[in-house]
């Protein structure tokens, strides 16, 4: 395990990202807020990277938790191929499948099988927050989700900083939360209705997982507020309105504008974030217009979560989301 570090991992990173693109001065990256996301420019994604663009790139996404990219037209081979570059690749989803002839890759259509329910019970600011497949022991340590069929308008995509989320608590909640650990299930929301086929999809894959509420980032040393409103159902060992009250303070608080970006996408675009260190928010406004929106994604094998107070995240029901041995790319 990566012990938490003394000084502020901000600097640290910051420091790790100039001498990073010291070594390939060709890539620019513009910060897109001041706690979250930048955009990165100068480096064709569709040729394997150098060494020193590998470096810079995963520099930037350590110390931004998402970076944007534009105008690269990837093939479905051509972004497997690059997201290799960053590490193992999980199947395309452990519940709701892949794309036919690609395992590693997961559809994000308008009209998937992972939005066949509707009439949400709430709708509250934190309604479709989440980091992905956090009810898994080991949630994946990043995805990357490329843009081919885009709205003229509307179905921008939101994440929110977590790390930033979690300085800006006061030290007597941090410390509380520092001894509590949440349940991640991988169910129908409350109060939806769901077709038969998604609820037996949810049914046959259940996942459930215990992990902390502050993790430790496992590269930057950052503690992150560990909070996918998604899938966190509850926090262990409080009763149901002591939960409920502090996980609403949390999210509330997680999605507060200050700590996300906003991301307008266009066909070619990329989006790659630390799933770790971040939630997002699919648009909701697409069901509202009659255009079609087509992206897909691949995710990068992750680590078992530990928690500030050391301990690791436990599994309580599920497998763990190995990596895809498809060697074809
Ligand atoms: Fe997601």
């Amino acid at each position: 395990m990566n012990m938490p570090l003394p000084h502020a991992p901000l600097q640290r990173l910051n420091e790790q990202l100039s001498a990073a693109q010291h070594a390939a001065p060709h890539i620019q990256i513009a910060p897109q807020s001041a706690h979250i996301g930048a955009l990165i420019s100068g480096v064709n994604l569709q040729q394997a990277l150098s060494p020193a663009e590998v470096h810079t790139v995963r520099s930037a996404l350590l110390r931004w938790k998402v970076v944007f990219f534009r105008g690269q037209h990837l093939s479905h081979e051509q972004q497997i191929a690059f997201s290799r570059q960053f590490g193992e690749l999980t199947p395309g989803h452990p519940v709701f499948g892949h794309v036919d002839g690609y395992p590693e890759l997961y559809s994000i259509a308008k009209h998937r099988k992972a939005n066949r329910h509707s009439g949400q019970a709430e709708q509250r600011p934190w309604t479709g927050w989440h980091a992905d497949v956090t009810a898994a022991h080991n949630p994946p340590a990043a995805s990357i989700l490329r843009g081919v069929t885009i709205p003229p308008y509307g179905g921008d995509t939101q994440w929110t900083n977590l790390a930033a989320a979690y300085e800006a608590l006061s030290k007597p909640l941090q410390s509380f939360l520092q001894s509590l650990r949440g349940q991640h299930h991988f169910s129908a929301p409350q109060g939806a209705t769901a077709s038969q086929e998604y609820l037996e999809l949810v049914r046959n894959n259940t996942l459930i997982s215990e992990h902390p509420l502050i993790t430790v980032h496992p590269e930057t040393g950052e503690n992150v507020l560990y909070i996918s409103p998604g899938f966190l159902k509850f926090i262990v060992g409080l009763n149901t309105r002591e939960s409920r009250a502090l996980l609403e303070l949390l999210w509330e608080h997680a999605v507060n504008s200050e700590f996300t970006v906003r991301f307008k996408w266009e066909p070619g675009s990329l989006a790659f974030w630390d799933n770790r260190s971040t939630a997002h928010v699919a648009p909701q406004d697409i069901f509202a217009l009659d255009f079609e929106r087509q992206l897909y994604r691949t995710t990068l094998v992750g680590e078992v979560p530990v928690g500030a107070d050391g301990r690791a995240s436990t599994a309580i029901q599920g497998d763990p989301v190995l990596a895809s041995h498809n060697a074809a790319y």
